[in-house]
């Protein structure tokens, strides 16, 4: 599975540090070519991380290069017998999840002035993360960012590792034994509870659930969604929710052309949904949708939209803060505009209702309708929250879409802040319950901050996690591992029967899939079951059942 590069570097251990400041030189790099794996020893003297001066006397006779630190793992040429002449070994960074924060994350790492080898690990035999299996199928253009990932895949020093998932085929312990520095990106994967009776009847979904199911993530292909039933209420304002409430609404014209899975398209086209209720606890100007997302609404082929144009006039307080929040301010114009619209007599309606929280989902064995109490806005700690009043609305509808946020999952052994469903961490640096930094271990993405923010978003959030891993390096808090090799970790994950899907794996998966939707038209044509996938993935690494 790996190959060990072949260069060699001869290299004048110092016994000081040097300015860590000064960069190494892009020549200097060249000529030492740092990216040597030969020997291991155990004597801990050289097992340290330490500064080198890179290519001193005798390899290229430069004393400028003399001048620039370079800052690696050493290990001595021949055990130890000369440790004049010493050879580089790149750092080992385990990046978990393969989402937007691991690859940006990977992408600072490979850029670093450091040599460092980058094994993703990712529980699925596909990567992206939320890119795949959460931006919505009707937004292409949002998915098209994947090509950074592909650029970044593409460098030498870095490995994917599917089907590899951390807490059952790894450990927390396997990952700091193997590994240099480990860096978690494994995002938010659940969802935020409602905790009102009836939120588990059936017919009441997380939005995560359907948005998995529409995007074709392999753990959620065996639900059935009944989309035989009038009315459909959304609970949330955020961008998922209008995700959730669009992709219902679309046509079987809109969605022919878009990745959504077959089924799903099957079923959303035979939907009998009448009307959408989009329901947020507050008002229009604290609905956290960006305008684009709420424009669109407006722009449905098969759907009308309709507003109260009475929640539209707002409290002194909302008014005010309007002035500083340009995105509030034009999602109310848009409001305003929504308001103003008949009827075209389109077989659907996507309806907004403001100022009302669920208290329950009622039915006997499903969904048969939800309990709203009618909500005022009252500041607490410099922040508009909703209170109840007195005031309740039943709805009936067959269908409840909770759309509240995602929530990140503890992993075992790592310190978990459960209210805000994140490691806890200090700009990235996970801090132990006794709240000193745990040393090589750090977090980036939804499960550093909690699950907000765009795509984009992360890559600062990621390089902000790199830029602190970095840090250490310089400073020495990392301590090399004499087991942190390639074939140390591939040779566990064979011992314990694990499928692994290379990078050359996935794209066996994305070849079928996108040949699969060129003929139709489509982007691809997503297989969706963990089978398809893996027998698609082909190359796998020796593998026995488990
Ligand atoms: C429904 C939805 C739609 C969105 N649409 C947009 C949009 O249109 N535009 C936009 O800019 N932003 C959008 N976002 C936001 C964007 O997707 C997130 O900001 C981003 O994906 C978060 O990145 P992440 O890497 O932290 O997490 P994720 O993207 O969730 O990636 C985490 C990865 O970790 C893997 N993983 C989890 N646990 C393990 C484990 N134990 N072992 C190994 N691997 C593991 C997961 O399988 C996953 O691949 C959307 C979000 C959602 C929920
Ligand atoms: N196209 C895009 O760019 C796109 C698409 C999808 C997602 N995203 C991004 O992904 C992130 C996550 O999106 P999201 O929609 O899941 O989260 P979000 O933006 O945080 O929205 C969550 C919504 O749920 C409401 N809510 C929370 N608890 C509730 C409760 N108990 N009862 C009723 N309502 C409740 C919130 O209301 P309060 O405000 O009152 O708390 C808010 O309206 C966001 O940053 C989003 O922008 C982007």
């Amino acid at each position: 599975m790996h190959e060990p590069r072949a260069s060699r570097a001869t290299l004048e251990l110092v016994p000081r540090r040097v300015d860590p400041s000064k960069p190494v030189a892009d020549r200097c790099r060249r000529e030492v070519g740092l990216e040597v794996v030969e020997r291991q020893t155990d004597d801990p003297q050289w097992l340290r991380l330490g500064f080198l001066r890179a290519c001193a006397a005798g390899e290229s006779g430069d004393e400028t290069h003399g001048q620039h630190a370079a800052h690696a793992l050493i290990v001595p040429d021949a055990a130890g017998q000369n440790p004049g002449a010493t050879t580089i070994r790149a750092m080992r960074v385990a990046i978990i999840g393969s989402g937007p924060a691991g690859f940006y994350a990977a992408g600072a790492l490979l850029d670093a002035d450091v040599p460092i080898e980058v094994d993703m690990i990712e529980r699925l035999p596909t990567p992206w993360g939320l890119v795949r299996l959460g931006v919505a199928p009707d937004h292409p253009k949002l998915k098209t960012v994947s090509r950074a990932y592909e650029r970044i895949a593409e460098k030498p020093a870095f490995r994917f590792l599917g089907n590899v998932e951390v807490g059952r085929d790894l450990t927390h312990s396997d990952l700091v034994r193997l590994y240099d520095a480990v860096v978690y990106a494994v995002g938010a994967q659940t969802d935020r509870r409602l905790g009102i009776p009836g939120e588990d009847l059936p017919g009441s979904w997380s939005a995560t659930e359907f948005v998995a199911w529409y995007n074709g993530h392999p753990d959620f292909q065996e639900i059935s969604f009944d989309l035989d039933v009038d009315r459909a209420v959304v609970i949330g304002n955020g961008n998922v929710a209008l995700d959730v409430a669009r992709m219902l609404a679309l046509t079987p014209e809109e969605l022919a052309p878009t990745d959504t899975t077959d089924p799903a398209i099957e079923a959303i086209g035979a939907s009998r949904v009448r009307e959408i209720v989009v329901v947020g606890r507050r008002g229009p100007a604290q609905a956290s949708w960006t305008t684009q997302e709420l424009k669109e609404m407006g722009e449905l082929a098969g759907a009308d939209v309709a507003v109260d144009p009475a929640d539209l006039e707002l409290d002194p307080a909302s008014e005010a803060a309007l002035e500083h929040d340009t995105n509030a301010r034009r999602n109310m114009d848009v409001l305003r505009e929504f308001a103003n619209r008949e009827s075209t007599g389109n077989p659907l309606t996507v309806r907004f209702l403001f100022f009302h929280s669920p208290v329950a989902v009622r039915g006997d064995e499903k969904v048969e309708a939800i309990e709203l109490v009618r909500t005022r806005l009252e500041e607490q700690n410099r922040r508009l929250v909703a209170v109840p009043t007195d005031e309740r609305e039943t709805i009936e509808c067959g269908l409840v879409f909770r759309s509240v946020g995602y929530h990140g999952v503890p992993l075992p052994e790592l310190p978990f802040d459960e209210r805000r469903g994140t490691i806890r961490n200090e700009g990235g640096r996970v801090i132990a319950d006794d709240d000193g930094p745990v040393p090589g271990v750090y977090c980036a993405g939804w499960i550093k901050r909690g699950p907000t923010g765009i795509i984009g978003t992360n890559k600062k959030d990621a390089t902000e996690t790199v830029t602190h891993l970095l840090e250490d390096v310089r400073e020495g808090r990392l301590e090399h591992k004499a087991g942190a090799t390639a074939e140390a970790v591939d040779a566990l994950l064979a011992e314990r029967g694990v499928r692994v899907v290379l990078y050359p794996g996935w794209t066996g998966i994305d070849e079928l899939e996108r040949v699969a939707g060129e003929k139709l038209g489509r982007p691809r044509v997503k297989l969706r079951t963990w089978d398809e996938l893996l027998d698609a993935a082909g190359q796998v690494a020796e593998t026995t059942t488990r």
